[in-house]
């Protein structure tokens, strides 16, 4: 009921203008997004990697529908690219494909993702094609596949809460993709995704071990105790390697769990987003705990 009511209210401006109205506002959306621009998303990166976090840009942009500032969209993450490379930090980049064209031409996205890809391959960097709602699944998968084809240095991301992701990590393990697992953060149907929290996360369990049997380098993206605590002990009992995989989170959650991965030997990338486009993603990450709406109520009211 409150997620369905946030993704409501976020696909209108009322809420926007209403939150944008309380001078906090900025102090609040910052818990979530490091910035307005690359340099903020550098010093966060910066900051992470100093603890042993690894990082992943995400410059926030999704359901565009102009060409133009879809090549944009290359351009900032090409200039994302250099960064990395002049700074020296640890990250590597994810991306939308709504916010590289799918929207507008299928052939424009992927020319568009392409460049990304190749020339995060030039500087020996990696793309994540992050997934979208149910409705993207399947042209993301043929975009994923066509780049996978020619590059290694591309991954996908899975959602446990879809019925067909099972299936779908079959495939794409036959190809050798490696893949982010979460849950899923959009408004599924349920003819589409499971409806309770116990299927999403018994299927969650079901294909992290799919994942860490495949030898393949995966991330396992999730703040949920119980999936990392199943995560930890599948892989001892399998002896697979703490290095064979990552624990991913995001950026301003459960920062004492990032560290305290890192401090028991395992891997930890935090995904970084940044940009002037921060509110559905903003909205998103409310939706997703309630104590997240009292945080803002709280910052709104002392502000
Ligand atoms: P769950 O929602 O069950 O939460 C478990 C616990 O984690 C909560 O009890 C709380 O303690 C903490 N928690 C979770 N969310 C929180 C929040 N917003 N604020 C504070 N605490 C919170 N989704 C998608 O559809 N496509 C994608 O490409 C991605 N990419 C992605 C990358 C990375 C690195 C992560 C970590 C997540 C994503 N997601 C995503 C989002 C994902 O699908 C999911 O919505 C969130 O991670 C929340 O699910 P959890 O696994 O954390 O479990």
């Amino acid at each position: 009921m409150l997620r369905s009511t946030l993704l409501y209210l976020s696909k209108s401006d009322r809420l926007k203008d209403f939150l944008n109205s309380f001078k906090s506002f900025n102090s609040i959306t910052r818990r979530f997004v490091a910035g307005e621009d690359l340099a903020e998303a550098v010093d966060a990166i910066c900051a992470l990697n100093s603890k042993g976090i690894t990082a992943s840009f995400d410059h926030l942009g999704e359901s565009i529908t102009s060409e133009a500032e879809t090549r944009e969209e290359v351009r900032e993450y090409l200039r994302v690219l250099d960064s990395i490379k002049e700074t020296g930090i640890h990250s590597n980049v994810s991306v939308k494909l709504t916010q590289l064209g799918l929207d507008v031409s299928h052939e424009l996205c992927y020319q568009n993702t392409l460049a990304i890809v190749r020339a995060a391959a030039t500087l020996g960097n990696f793309v994540r094609i992050d997934m979208e709602d149910s409705t993207k699944t399947d042209y993301t998968f043929d975009i994923f596949r066509r780049l996978r084809h020619d590059y290694e240095n591309v991954g996908i991301v899975v959602q446990s809460y879809l019925y067909r992701t099972e299936r779908d990590v079959e495939e794409l393990l036959k190809l050798g993709a490696r893949v982010r697992l979460c849950k899923g953060a959009y408004n599924e149907p349920p003819s589409a995704a499971f409806p309770s929290k116990q299927q999403v996360d018994q299927n969650y369990t079901r294909l992290m071990k799919m994942l860490l049997e495949s030898g393949i380098y995966h991330g396992i993206a999730t703040h949920d105790e119980e999936m990392i605590e199943a995560t930890k002990t599948f892989a001892a009992q399998r002896s697979i390697s703490k290095a064979a995989f990552e624990f991913q989170m995001l950026y301003g959650i459960r920062r004492d769990l990032q560290e305290r991965l890192v401090a028991e030997g395992y891997r930890m990338r935090v995904y970084v987003p940044y940009g002037k486009y921060w509110y559905p993603y903003f909205m998103r990450r409310l939706a997703e705990r309630p104590a997240n709406v009292w945080f803002v109520a709280k910052n709104m009211i002392k502000g």
